[in-house]
């Protein structure tokens, strides 16, 4: 048995990922089998087909990060699995699988929070970063600004009183006509365009660390509904570019306030929307001009994988928070 070794295994949503990690910080490998071509011509996420591929794929997925990592299953000390949040078919197929592995070999077993893991993300890209930070949590489920005050604890400052960063990036990408995923398509097209277009930046001047996007979003329909009713074209990469400074600069916004009225010179940034180049550009001109150190996750570790789970685990793992066989999926999983 290689001691702090930990085998991670995700299937919250539309990604297939297992992974080995050791000591929560080196990655000897990460899997990721993405099923975004079969989901594409739904324009979103099926859950049912998602659970379907994930039980097909599963078993491949975890022997391939075995074999480049160089290990058998007798070599890891344990097994982290995501139990939420995300889809209660998809986490279920994960949890499942993991469960029977820890049974079958003894291993300990570890349910880890799939928010937890995107924070985790960055302790494996940034070997120096220690607790405590301020971490903004930007996902297709979540948008938060955290307090992470040890390994083990943390306080949520503030969160969306609505839909998420990321469900908003998608929900406009979708009124557009740009192919699911559509975070990456808006980033992508807004490089092109101008920010020219005044949406409404939701709680920019609100003195908590909540956010909304719901109005957001409506501000974008409406004004393609208003160019549709006069016959007009939308300048696609103009809209991209206006939306996503609009939904971005909020959260810079709040992210640097909250790193100074708590005096935390340090920035993390975790979730899917953190792989996005406009909210990567500013934090870094944001995070210089107010002395504040910024740890971004590498950009495979942005999106879900089943590294970062490894690396979560792994502090559970070490701090006995051990889990049993009787743990179910928690699909509304909070953090
Ligand atoms: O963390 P994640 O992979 O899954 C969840 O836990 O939700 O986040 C997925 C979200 C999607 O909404 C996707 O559109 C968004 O992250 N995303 C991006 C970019 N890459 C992924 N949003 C904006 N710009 C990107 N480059
Ligand atoms: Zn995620």
């Amino acid at each position: 048995m290689i001691k702090g070794c930990v085998l991670g295994i995700e299937s919250s949503c539309d990604e297939t990922s297992a992974a080995v990690v050791l000591n929560g910080r080196t990655v000897l490998s990460n899997i990721i089998s993405s099923q975004i071509e079969i989901h594409k011509r739904f324009g979103g996420v099926v859950p049912e087909i998602a659970s379907r591929n994930h039980t097909l794929i599963i078993e491949n997925v975890v022997k391939e990060a075995l074999d480049v990592a160089k290990i058998t299953l007798e070599d890891v000390e344990g097994i982290a699995v995501t139990y939420g949040a995300g889809l209660q078919g998809a986490l279920l197929v994960g949890l499942t699988f993991a469960k029977g592995l820890s049974f079958a070999t003894g291993k300990k077993f570890m349910g880890v929070n799939h928010i937890m893991g995107h924070i985790a993300a960055n302790y494996i890209s940034h070997k120096d970063l220690k607790p405590p930070f301020i971490c903004l949590v930007v996902s297709g489920g979540h948008t938060a600004i955290v307090h992470i005050k040890s390994y083990t604890s943390h306080e949520v400052l503030g969160s969306t009183l609505d839909d998420a960063v990321g469900e908003a990036f998608d929900k406009v990408a979708r009124c557009l006509n740009l192919p699911y995923p559509g975070g990456p398509n808006i980033d992508r097209l807004a490089a092109d365009g101008k920010n020219n277009i005044i949406f409404p930046k939701m709680l920019k001047n609100d003195k908590g660390y909540n956010f909304s996007y719901s109005g957001l979003k409506t501000a974008v329909i409406n004004y393609l509904h208003n160019l549709e009713q006069k016959d007009e074209k939308p300048v696609i990469q103009d809209v991209c570019a206006s939306f996503q400074s609009a939904a971005v600069d909020v959260l810079v916004k709040k992210a640097i306030l909250a790193c100074k009225e708590k005096n935390i010179p340090k920035l993390a940034c975790a979730g899917g929307v953190s792989a996005n180049s406009y909210l990567r550009k500013k934090l870094r001109e944001n995070c210089l001009e107010e002395e504040i150190s910024l740890y971004l996750p590498e950009m495979v570790l942005c999106t879900d994988n089943a590294a970062m789970i490894a690396a979560e685990g792994y502090i559970k793992m070490i701090n006995g928070q051990l889990d049993g066989t009787d743990l179910n999926v928690e699909p509304s999983l909070r953090i």
